[in-house]
C-alpha cells in the first residue's frame, strides 16, 4: 500500500534533506526525542531497537504524542496519544479501533485498522547521530491539519 517504513539499519545514504535531530546515545537514555524539523513538530522514538519517527500531534486533536505511553496491540508496538487515548502503529501511522466483527459468531472484540492517519518520517543513522527526512508532504495525512498549530501541553481539551 506504499505505506512509509522509518526503521533504516546502518549504514545508510544520507538525503539530501535530511536534519539531524540528536545523537543515537541519547536517544538510547530517553527513548524518545521531540524536535522540529523545518518548523513541522515530529517526535522520535526507539523502541525495541527501531526507530520511528512521526508528526508530533495526534491526527485526533492535536495530542502530544512524545508523552504517550507505547503499549503492544496485537503485535504491534503503538503510541497511545495521552489525550483522549487514540492508538497509532509506531511503524506506519494506522490509528486502531476496536470493534466487532459482524461476521464473527463470538462477537468479541477485535482491533481493526483506519488506514495511515498519523505521518511518518524517514530516520537515518549515520556515524551515531540521528537524521529524519520528512515525509512526500504533497500526499495528504490527517495528522498535517494539526502539524503546525501552536499548543500548550497542559491544557487537555475536555470538549473534544
Ligand atoms: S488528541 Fe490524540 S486521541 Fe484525541
Amino acid at each position: 500500500m506504499g505505506q512509509q517504513q522509518t526503521v533504516i539499519s546502518e549504514p545508510e545514504e544520507l538525503d539530501e534533506s535530511a536534519v539531524f535531530v540528536g545523537k543515537v546515545e541519547d536517544l538510547k537514555t530517553s527513548k524518545r526525542i521531540r524536535t522540529t524539523v523545518n518548523d513541522r513538530e515530529v517526535v522520535i522514538f526507539h523502541h525495541l531497537g527501531k526507530y520511528h519517527a512521526l508528526d508530533l500531534r495526534c491526527y485526533h486533536a492535536g495530542g502530544p504524542l512524545h508523552l504517550g505511553e507505547i503499549e503492544d496491540i496485537n503485535g504491534r508496538a503503538c503510541i497511545v496519544c495521552p489525550w483522549h487515548k487514540y492508538k497509532i502503529v509506531l511503524e506506519t501511522g494506522e490509528g486502531l479501533y476496536q470493534g466487532v466483527d459482524p461476521q464473527d459468531p463470538s462477537r468479541s472484540k477485535k482491533w481493526f485498522s483506519k488506514g495511515k492517519k498519523q505521518r511518518t518520517h524517514k530516520v537515518t543513522i549515520k556515524d551515531g547521530s540521528i537524521y529524519v527526512t520528512l515525509s512526500d508532504l504533497d500526499l495528504r495525512c490527517d495528522s498535517d491539519f494539526h502539524a503546525k498549530e501552536k499548543f500548550n501541553d497542559d491544557a487537555r481539551p475536555d470538549s473534544v
